[in-house]
Formats: structure tokens, C-alpha cells, sequence
């Protein structure tokens, strides 16, 4: 077992933020995990799992021992007259994998190429783009608990899916609302290991989304193919989302804001203009870069942090930013979204 000292994470941030991990393990196995779990000096040490980097704000050095997941692998597992069952390690890159999909023939994870990060970070964020969410394809996942060591797997129903939210982004706790029990949360209780994807064979192409929409206006073409769609997503996001190899960033800083429908008739009342998106079950999404964007933040900075000039919703590195330039830029983005709508904008990456 090589564990690395002082190991910079400027590389595996896609924010790029200079900081170290005091302690850092490369796990390409379920057993490397459960061998460090074992382990006397290391088994009771606090633990920190990075896959992609592409959600977190680092705001100093890491103390605890970064797991640093590099298990590969990708394989169909079963197939049945409705689906193909796909697996994937956790250290896979994710898009890599979504394209690897549709050159084998299994179409269904178009909606969501070039989200940066890993595959083992699909199901912590419940990742969504362009009309799908994982957990349209989630088929269930295998992860091993950082203190007993013990495997396990979850399927959809355990992982407790939301809005860019799931088991794996909550503490220990056992919340009750309502009727409806919370299952227990496991943040920083377990690895992801492997995930599997349920791909319906009855495949049918997602194309509700604005951006879609016009682009089958555009060309014409009203029964876009899966690899069609694959090759639109990504001149949609070129076009407005920045490369984190370019220019570092963790795409949208906040996620987008639920409302009552008074709440929003409130605020259409004094801007008419406001983005906004009725869902099924009443309430109202509001566009939080639209809100971002109306405060006058897009293209501002605080030191080297920066709203991005093509899209309010995200934050990028204009150069040397420091995590605390970044958190300092998103309270002042709040607080002022905060003044003028009353609506609180809840960040989307994990501040570490
Ligand atoms: N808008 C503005 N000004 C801005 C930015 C946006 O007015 O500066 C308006 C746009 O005109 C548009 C609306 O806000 O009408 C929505 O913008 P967009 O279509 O870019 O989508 P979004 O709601 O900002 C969400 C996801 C993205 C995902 C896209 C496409 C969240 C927090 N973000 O962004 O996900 O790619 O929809 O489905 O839900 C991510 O989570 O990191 C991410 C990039």
C-alpha cells in the first residue's frame, strides 16, 4: 500500500485550485480500499474519496487521506428482450464511457455527454442535462463502506434520488418528512466502486429541451439518432459551458431554485422576463443564472475567481484563484440574489 505525501491537487480539481492532500492513495480495486480500511495506521484515519474533481471547491490543504479512485472497467453485464445492463468502474471518465456506449450500439446516456468527472460521482450528484437525470438510467451500484470494509450495493430506491442530490450527499441522520422516511446518508461513509446503467432497447430520442428543439429546427433532421443527439449535446455545451481544461470551473456553481407559484408570480410581477419552468408537481423552477445574470454578475470577479461571461450559473478560474476567492465571489452572488428575489441559491459543489 504507497501512500503519497504532500501530493498536489491543482491536476484533479477541474476548478485547478492549488492545494495539497497531506496524504494521498490510488484505489484500482474494491480490495486496495479494504485493505487500507484494515490497515492499523490508516483504517481509523478520516477519509476523503476524489473521482473527477469536478465538484468540489478546495479551500486549503487536505488533511485527510485522499482515496483517489482509479477502478476501470466497462462492460455489457446482461441483456434482456427490454434492456441492456451496462457496467462501469468508478474511475472511468465519464464521458468516455457515455461514448463508449453508443459505439457499442447502446444508446440512452447521449443527454448527458461531456459532463466532466467520473462514473462513480454519476450517482452522488444524480447528474442531469438536456430532459434526462441518472436516474432515468440508474440500474444500481456496488460501493464499500470506509469503516467496516464491507461491500455492498444499492439500487435506485436505496440511493434515494433527487434534484442533483442522492444518500451519498447526506450525513449520518435520519430525517423524517411527513410519512416518508429518509434512508440514512452516506457521505463519507462509502466508496463507489462500480455503477450499472439499465438501457431500455425500446430507445427513444430526448428532445424536449429548448437547445434541442431549435437544433431540429435548424437542420432539419426530426428523427435525430442517438449519435446525433450525442453530437449536438456537445456543440450546445462548447458553446456555453467552458472547457475546465481551458478555463477551470465545476459547471453550475448553484442549483436552480424551487418555488411556489405565488412566489414566482411575485417576482414576474416586478420582472416580467424571469426564466421560469413549471413542474409536475406544482411548484416552480426558476433559471438561477437567469437570477445571477439580472443582479449584473455575469463577467465580474472577486481576485482571479469570475462569473463566466457566456453562462451566470457558472464560476471559473480566471488564474491562480483561491478557494476562498471562489466561496467569497459565491456569498456575494447569494446575498445579492437574496436582496433582490428573496430566493437563497443553494451551491451544487462540495466545499472542502
Ligand atoms: N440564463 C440567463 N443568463 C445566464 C445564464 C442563463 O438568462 O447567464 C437563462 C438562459 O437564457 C436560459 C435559462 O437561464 O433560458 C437556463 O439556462 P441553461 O439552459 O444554460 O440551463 P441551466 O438551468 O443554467 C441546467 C443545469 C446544467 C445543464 C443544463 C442543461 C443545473 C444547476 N444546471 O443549467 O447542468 O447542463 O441545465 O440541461 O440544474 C451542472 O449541473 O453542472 C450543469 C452544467
Amino acid at each position: 500500500m504507497l501512500v503519497e505525501k504532500n501530493v498536489p491537487l491543482e491536476p484533479w480539481n477541474t476548478f485547478h485550485i492549488v492545494a495539497k492532500a497531506h496524504f494521498l492513495l490510488r484505489v484500482a480495486s474494491c480490495a486496495d480500499v479494504q485493505q487500507v480500511v484494515a490497515d492499523p495506521n490508516w483504517g481509523s484515519v478520516q477519509k476523503f474519496v476524489l473521482g473527477g474533481g469536478s465538484n468540489i471547491v478546495l479551500t486549503g490543504d487536505v488533511k485527510a487521506l485522499v482515496l483517489k479512485v482509479e477502478i476501470m472497467g466497462r462492460r455489457l453485464l446482461s441483456e434482456t428482450d427490454q434492456n441492456y445492463v451496462v457496467e462501469a468502474g468508478a474511475g472511468e471518465n465519464w464521458h468516455d464511457f457515455v461514448s463508449w456506449t453508443l459505439d457499442q450500439g447502446y444508446p440512452g446516456l447521449e443527454n448527458l455527454a461531456l459532463i466532466p468527472g467520473t462514473v462513480g460521482a454519476s450517482p452522488v450528484q444524480n447528474i442531469g442535462a438536456y430532459g434526462l437525470e441518472l436516474q432515468d438510467r440508474f440500474d444500481s451500484l456496488d460501493a464499500v463502506d470506509l469503516q467496516s470494509g464491507v461491500v455492498f450495493s444499492l439500487n435506485a430506491a436505496q440511493c434515494g434520488f433527487g434534484y442533483r442530490d442522492s444518500v451519498f450527499k447526506h450525513g449520518a441522520a435520519c430525517a423524517v418528512q411527513g410519512d416518508a422516511v429518509r434512508p440514512l446518508g452516506l457521505a463519507g461513509r462509502a466508496l463507489i466502486t462500480a455503477v450499472r446503467y439499465r438501457l431500455p432497447k425500446s430507445w427513444r430520442p430526448i428532445v424536449g429541451y429548448a437547445d434541442l428543439e431549435r437544433k431540429i429546427l435548424d437542420t432539419g433532421v426530426a428523427q435525430p439518432s442517438a449519435r446525433q443527439i450525442y453530437d449536438w449535446i456537445c456543440e450546445i455545451r462548447c458553446g456555453k459551458l467552458p472547457d475546465p481544461a481551458v478555463l477551470g470551473n465545476v459547471g453550475s456553481f448553484f442549483k436552480n431554485p424551487t418555488v411556489t407559484p405565488e412566489q414566482c408570480a411575485d417576482i414576474i410581477a416586478r420582472d416580467p422576463k424571469l426564466v421560469h419552468y413549471p413542474l409536475s408537481d406544482g411548484s416552480v423552477k426558476l433559471a438561477a443564472g437567469w437570477l445571477i445574470d439580472a443582479c449584473g454578475w455575469r463577467g465580474k470577479s472577486v481576485g482571479q475567481a469570475g462569473v463566466y461571461e457566456k453562462q451566470a450559473l457558472v464560476l471559473v478560474n480566471r488564474g491562480g484563484a483561491t478557494g476562498g476567492e471562489v466561496t467569497t465571489l459565491a456569498k456575494a452572488i447569494q446575498t445579492s440574489v437574496y436582496e433582490r428575489f428573496g430566493i437563497r441559491l443553494e451551491p451544487e459543489p462540495l466545499v472542502v
